[in-house]
């Protein structure tokens, strides 16, 4: 491990923090020497999700607050010490050589403190190190303990997995395009498909898959991602699912693989709980229940519409179902029978601790059939 990769993490994560540059694009775009790659990718991920609970450390042995790049080395010295057991004496050196020279004797000062200290922790959004808004609405909606486990879960990092045909996506995605089930020869929506994960998975199926996306690079994705796959679809179209082209009642199935806040896959993205904001909940909300009410004007009589989201909050999973079954009393919910989930209202649920993936909430819907038609 050479000295430099500590001073290297450090500026990547003052870019992050000042600039607020993303922690992967920050990685992606700086020339990282090879043999020090691995450990600046895990500084820089790690010190930015658990930037909050290495404040806390360091913060007890600081009057003066240091500069930016400071604080950095404070916070990789801190979480060597505490969160990668990096002998102790490594870490304070190591990290102290990393240090401009004239603030080498106050790293080593604090270091040391934070070094023999037993942590107490004021909160559990501290100690988790996540914003208080969010820690407080997943205790609210899933319970203290389901919601600290996930929390908890989502401080390591993702395992990445590879479908067959080389397309990397998790495997609780890879389950919703199970449960999507199209069959062969219904034409079937993906509403909301960039970059086409989902949709390249669906398209397997012999169905007639559209993939839409209301942003134009998205769908240009889908379509990339569909050469690179050898996935045949129907169409990929740039198309708003809140005022879509399509002839209503035309389609087998539509899946709505909603936008969302996200919060359960903040095991992938590091700096994403810094990002994303409490409006951000009720607006998405907002958008959902748009295209869901337009996923039912667009599937035929009898016909399934699959709602999905990668998040985990009330407000975007089980108040989604409760509108639709205001507002569409006649259709089904089809009971998701699949003991990798857990039942979830009318829908399932799959936290990051249940299977190491991220979480994904879904509900299945069968429209109902023509008035009339007995069924
Ligand atoms: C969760 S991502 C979809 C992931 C995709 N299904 C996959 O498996 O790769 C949500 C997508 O919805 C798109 N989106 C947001 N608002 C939309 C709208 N009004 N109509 C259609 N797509 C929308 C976003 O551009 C984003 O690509």
């Amino acid at each position: 491990m050479s000295k430099n990769a500590r001073a290297v993490a450090a500026k990547l994560l003052d870019r992050v923090e000042r600039d607020g540059a993303y922690a992967n694009l920050v990685l992606a775009s700086a020339e990282l020497p090879a043999r020090d790659a691995g450990l600046i990718t895990e500084l820089v991920y790690g010190v930015t999700r658990m930037r909050r609970a290495l404040d806390h450390l360091i913060d007890g042995f600081v009057s003066d607050p240091p500069d930016l790049t400071t604080r950095n080395l404070l916070r990789i010295g801190a979480y060597q010490l505490h969160l990668l057991d990096t002998p102790a004496y490594a870490a304070v050196s190591e990290t102290v050589e990393a240090a401009p020279r004239h603030q080498r004797g106050f790293v080593n000062a604090v270091l040391r403190r934070v070094a023999d200290m037993e942590p107490a922790w004021p909160s559990d959004a501290v100690r988790l190190s996540y914003p208080d808004w969010l820690v407080e609405r997943l205790e609210a909606d899933l319970g203290a303990s389901e919601a600290h486990a996930a929390l908890g879960r989502m401080n390591q990092p993702s395992p990445v997995t590879t479908r067959p045909d080389g397309y990397v996506q998790d495997l609780a995605s890879q389950w919703v395009a199970e449960l999507v089930d199209p069959q062969p020869g219904e034409k079937v929506l993906d509403m909301c498909a960039g970059p086409g994960g989902k949709a390249t998975a669906l398209a397997g199926s012999s169905a007639n898959v559209v993939a839409a996306d209301h942003r134009r690079h998205r769908a240009m994705l889908v379509a990339a991602n569909a050469a690179k796959t050898a996935s045949s679809l129907a169409g990929v179209v740039a198309a708003d699912g809140c005022h879509p082209p399509f002839r209503p009642h035309s389609f087998d199935r539509v899946l709505v693989d909603a936008p969302c806040s996200g919060l359960g896959v903040l095991g992938r993205r590091a700096d994403a709980r810094w990002r994303v904001k409490p409006n951000d909940v009720e607006e998405l909300a907002h958008l959902q229940a748009k295209l869901v009410r337009t996923a039912f004007d667009l599937v035929r009589p009898g016909g399934v519409v699959i709602y999905s989201v990668c998040t985990m909050t009330k407000a975007e999973t089980a108040a989604i179902d409760e509108l639709v079954a205001r507002e569409h009393p006649d259709a089904k919910a089809v009971p998701i029978d699949d003991t990798r989930w857990r039942s979830h209202g009318r829908g399932a649920l799959i936290l990051p601790q249940d299977h190491n993936t991220d979480a994904m909430f879904v509900t299945k819907y069968q429209a109902r059939h023509h008035a009339g038609s007995g069924q």
